[in-house]
């Protein structure tokens, strides 16, 4: 038999960003990651059904493209994910637009892709009369981090698709997280954007020429992300603040940091932050940094000043 013709229905979705706490690139190499859901930034995804024949076109006005599914190359990010979705459910391509919109950076460290991966499988889903199933949407949008990133440990979509705190090994199934006292973080974008593959295949090629260093050093971060997992559960913003600072010197010994991401972390720590880090891939993109809640307002501030081009708040509470 083949694929069978499916009528769309009118849907909508949207998926968060995200920001690791700590553990980016070693958890690439089978380390522990710590990543909290940004549920204020988010990417959304629209189904309209359109007249039989049309085929499926997919829309992204904010980076102006434009695709029929049917002309999509196979390597094209939009095609992806429901390329994947209609061969997983033996569906024929339907009629009608998809769009997607995101208010998250791109190249940034924030999830842009994986968030826009994850709206567009939920709206798809739902569209075509699937309830969406968590494992099945982060499994689609994996699909698509491949293809941005090349090696992805799927910590990004993983954390979009479950959108709660989690502690994440590559391969295995996420687990939550226990928070013992309100986290108050700031996040603040560098404005220079980096390219995840890049960050990553750099990180690569530097531990392929200096395995036991390379290896010292992710085996070093998994330790600080176990220490994080007891500083959370037992609400010790102190310690985490410090765990941070050791992930931070830690990313910069493998070669991930920024002057402009430099400037932005020592703005916050001069400013009585009690920990910051870049987060995601580094090589510009964000930097995360905790605080206490009335220090919020003297951190945005020194930020801005040293250069942020954004800064957000989030709050992860118990
Ligand atoms: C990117 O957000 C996180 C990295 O660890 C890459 C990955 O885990 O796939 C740099």
């Amino acid at each position: 038999m083949g694929p069978v013709l499916c009528a769309l229905s009118a849907a909508e979705a949207s998926a968060s960003g995200k920001v690791i706490l700590l553990g980016e690139h070693s958890v690439v190499y089978g380390q522990p990651a710590i990543a909290i859901p940004v549920s204020t930034l988010r990417a959304r995804a629209w189904v309209k059904p359109g007249p039989v024949g049309m085929g499926l076109q997919i829309e992204a006005p904010d980076v102006n493209r434009r695709v029929r599914l049917a002309e999509a190359a196979a390597d094209d990010p939009l095609a992806v994910v429901p390329r994947a979705l209609l061969q997983r459910h033996g569906l024929a391509e339907p009629d009608g637009w998809l769009t997607v919109r995101s208010e998250l950076p791109i190249a940034a460290g924030l999830g842009s892709g994986a968030a826009v991966a994850v709206a567009m499988a939920r709206a798809l889903l739902l569209a075509l009369g699937h309830t969406p199933d968590v494992d099945e949407v982060s499994a689609l949008a994996f699909e698509a981090e491949k293809l941005h990133h090349g090696t992805p440990s799927g910590i990004d979509q993983t954390v979009i698709a479950w959108e709660r705190p989690v502690f994440f090994v590559r391969g295995e199934r996420p687990q939550s997280i226990a928070v013992g006292a309100p986290l108050d973080v700031l996040i603040a974008n560098s404005g220079v954007s980096a390219s995840t593959r890049a960050m990553v295949s750099g990180v690569r090629a530097r531990a392929q020429a200096d395995p036991e260093t390379y290896q010292r050093y992710f085996a070093r971060i998994g330790e600080l992300v176990l220490a994080a997992r007891e500083a959370l559960a037992t609400g010790d913003v102190r310690r985490l603040g410090a765990l941070f600072d050791q992930n931070q010197a830690l990313l910069q010994a493998l070669g991930v940091s920024h002057p402009r991401l430099e400037a932005l972390l020592v703005a916050a720590r001069q400013a009585g932050a009690l920990g910051a880090k870049l987060t995601g891939a580094g090589g510009g993109g964000n930097i995360i940094t905790l605080i206490e809640p009335d220090q919020a307002e003297a951190v945005r501030n020194a930020l801005l000043q040293a250069g942020a081009s954004q800064v957000w708040a989030t709050r992860l509470e118990p």
